[in-house]
């Protein structure tokens, strides 16, 4: 049985509409990850992911439907979960060091001054910020930031860290390095995280599985890839891999054409046991985008 680390259990999301009645932004929503997975979120703007983040966080909670996180019920923010946001949310009157200890005295209250400092130095050095502990954010370059808000949230040893397109900001050599650096410290201390990203190549690179959402309102999780590209992979020859444009292609015609079509066409969809594809592998799940996209038949697609 596969260990359900993390366990979304059809959550749904309404708001009141405009001229009565609800919109629905997405409902039974299912999707479980085991401890130490790296899984992204991957689907067109407005379909609900920063919601689902949010109610994983404990900051917004679905209208039905629970989230267990290492079999507890989520109720509420919890310090077992680290948030990383897209506008880094930095506190703009303390320093790096003040930022990192902040949270560090939030988690351990009774520890003195000393050790906080000797704990959030260790992650300020981890994320390659010695000699910068004493700037404020007015005084730091975007990546700098964020590197200020990974450093946060690891100093917590969350049991599951939380990232909102944490990198969409950031010019494109600062997000591969600090993709490489997330990548590094998720895979050396076992971090179970969950990404938001509309960038498939980062998606590529981070992550175990890949959640598709399709368009919403009324979204749905309409696939789970795992990436079949092995464990060690490196930024340089990712695109060698012999699957890698199998899974490039398969995540593309998703977000072109089938996120927009999947609901309709995929009447018995059923959301609580949604296709588990390894692109590559299976052999429809390798998208041929001049011809039309077929789903993978009973058997084809691997369910772990
Ligand atoms: N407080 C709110 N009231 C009404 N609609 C909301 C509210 N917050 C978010 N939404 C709607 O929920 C949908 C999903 O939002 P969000 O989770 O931010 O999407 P994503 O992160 O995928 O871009 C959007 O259509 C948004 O307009
Ligand atoms: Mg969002």
């Amino acid at each position: 049985m596969i260990e359900k680390f993390i366990s979304i259990e059809g959550i749904a999301k309404r708001y009141p509409a405009q001229f009565g009645g609800n919109t629905t932004i997405f409902e039974d929503l299912w999707l479980s990850m085991p401890r130490g997975e790296f899984g992204c979120v991957i689907g067109h703007s407005g379909c609900g992911k920063t919601t689902v983040l949010n109610i994983l966080a404990g900051l917004d909670e679905p209208s039905e439907g629970t989230v267990i996180v290492d079999g507890q019920a989520i109720e509420g923010t919890s310090l077992d979960r680290a948030v990383i946001f897209q506008s880094h949310a930095l506190l703009p009157w303390r320093t790096v060091m003040g930022n990192v200890a902040y949270a560090v005295t939030s988690k351990w209250r009774k520890w003195d001054k000393a050790r906080v400092r000797a704990h959030a130095q260790k992650f300020i050095d981890i994320v390659g910020l010695t000699g910068s502990e004493h700037k404020r954010p007015s005084e730091l370059s975007g990546g700098m930031k964020q590197r200020v808000g990974i450093a946060r949230a690891l100093s917590i040893t969350p049991k599951i860290m939380l990232m909102d397109e944490p990198f969409s900001a950031l010019d494109a050599l600062t997000r591969g390095t600090l993709q490489d650096e997330v990548r590094r410290i998720c895979l050396e201390t076992g971090q179970t995280a969950f990404m938001i990203t509309h960038d498939v190549d980062e998606a590529i690179y981070l992550a175990d599985k890949i959640f598709l959402m399709t368009n919403g309102p009324g979204a749905v999780l309409a696939e789970v890839l795992e990436n079949p590209l092995p464990k060690d992979r490196g930024r340089i020859d990712l695109h060698r891999h012999p699957h890698y444009y199998a899974l490039r292609n398969h995540i593309i015609d998703f977000l072109v054409t089938r996120s927009k079509t999947f609901v309709e066409t995929n009447k018995d969809h059923d959301p609580r046991n949604v296709p588990v594809v390894r692109p590559g592998f299976a052999e429809p799940a390798i998208v041929n985008t001049t011809e039309s996209f077929q789903m993978p038949q009973a058997g084809q697609a691997s369910a772990r």
